[in-house]
């Protein structure tokens, strides 16, 4: 067989999916799995996304224009009107996800070689995508014991060179729920501002912020309008990963058309996910209530159920939907495996997501875990149950 790309070998494997042929296997033997491992969410899409569906009526499932139809993108202007970033629907270019928005962002500002400054953790596929454009991540550890907090502004500047292209941040967090404050906004602005880089700022969770912290979006942020590019996505606010609808946005005319000759290319974003999308914008306000007060409530359980557990440790999240956990073990990869083939308590485990995934270099996370809550608050109560239990059984376990 011919060889594969370097690229191929490089791309890592998602430290999300990779377990689940152990997960499959567990269920073949009838074990019962608590998945608190993916960021999918278990509510509802709205009631006017379901509708739009049975309503939908064209003859001909053609193309979209490659931006997107103008009028999701009209109503986007809208919704985004809301969170006091004002846009025109020049500004938004609609995607196949959030993730085709980091793709083409990284395509249209880095060159092979080129360098972006990552908070870490972070969301394991920016790395995914940084390989496919070429591009280096340079990491920037941010800290449990810091509850992941912005590390200080002078950690990025020593890390600047020629290569030095953008710096990337999601906000609030996937995969530590951290929320930055005004003031390490205004950093990133600053050091942005300074070396003249881009300012990628995924903020696909902004409706899950749960501490009465105000929401500080890269749009707001005055005097790099050109420098950000906000990516989007519809998958976490309306419970709408499936229709694949994202967006990547920036005041930056140059690097629009940048981005659609890279849309072009792929011809169209999904024609039902923008009719679906489009409609979900109009969904009642008690939609965004009822979902925020879940998750509200899951937090919370999720977090006192943690911090009860001897040995663990969960700093606060005070948005997304997902918390960074310490446990008392020796290697998370080896412990989220074990807890699949091995483990079970009552024909029941639990899935967790090993951090190491979630760092680009070896020998970080190795005793932390991303959870997901998503889950009802009783299952999950129940998870974190088995998840003390495994602990008490895992031989592996290792006192901090
Ligand atoms: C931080 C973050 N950005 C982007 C995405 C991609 O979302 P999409 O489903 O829109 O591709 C995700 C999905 O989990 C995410 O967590």
């Amino acid at each position: 067989m011919p060889n594969l790309s370097e690229r191929a070998i490089l791309m890592p494997s998602s430290p999300i999916r990779r377990l689940a042929p152990l997960a499959n296997a567990a269920k073949e033997r009838g074990i019962n799995i608590y998945h608190l491992n993916i960021g999918q969410p278990d509510l509802d899409s709205p009631e006017v996304a379901l509708e739009a569906i049975n309503k939908f009526d064209k003859k001909i499932l053609e193309y979209s224009p490659s931006d997107g139809f103008l009028s999701l993108r009209e109503k986007l202007v809208g919704y985004y009107d809301q969170y006091q970033i004002k846009l025109k629907p020049e500004d938004i270019i609609v995607t196949s996800g959030g993730s085709e928005a980091v793709l083409f962002a990284f395509m249209s500002c880095l060159n092979p070689g080129d360098e972006i400054i990552v908070p870490e953790p972070a969301y394991a596929n920016y790395m995914a995508f940084a390989i496919s454009a070429g591009a280096v991540i340079r990491p920037i550890r941010s800290t449990i014991e810091e509850s992941f907090a912005l590390p200080p502004i002078e950690n990025f500047e020593k890390l600047i060179n020629e290569r030095t292209r953008g710096i990337l941040i999601c906000n609030p967090n996937n995969p530590t729920g951290y929320l930055y404050t005004r003031k390490e906004m205004n950093d990133i602005r600053d050091l942005v501002k300074k070396h003249n880089l881009f300012l990628f700022s995924d903020e696909v969770y902004r409706e899950f912020i749960y501490t009465g912290s105000p929401y500080i979006s890269a749009c707001h942020l005055e005097g790099i309008e050109e420098n950000v590019v906000l990516i989007d996505s519809v998958s976490k606010r309306y419970s709408e990963c499936g229709i694949r609808i994202g967006a990547l946005i920036t005041k930056n005319k140059a690097l629009r058309e940048a981005v659609m000759k890279f849309c072009q290319a792929r011809l169209s974003p999904p024609l039902l996910g923008q009719v679906i999308a489009e409609a979900s914008i109009e969904a009642p306000r008690s939609y965004a209530i009822n979902t925020y007060e879940k998750y509200i409530e899951r937090r919370n359980c999720l977090i006192d159920e943690l911090n009860k557990l001897p040995g663990v440790y969960s700093p606060i999240p005070m948005g997304a939907f997902y918390t960074v956990a310490r446990l008392p073990i020796d290697d998370s990869d080896r412990f989220c495996e074990w807890c699949l083939r091995e483990f079970q308590y009552e024909g029941e485990t639990i899935m967790l997501a090993p951090a190491s995934g979630f760092y680009s270099e070896a020998g970080y996370g190795e005793n932390e875990v991303r959870i997901a809550y998503v889950l009802d608050k009783s299952q999950l109560k129940r998870a974190i149950f088995l998840l003390g239990k495994a602990l008490e059984q895992y031989p592996g376990r290792k006192e901090l």
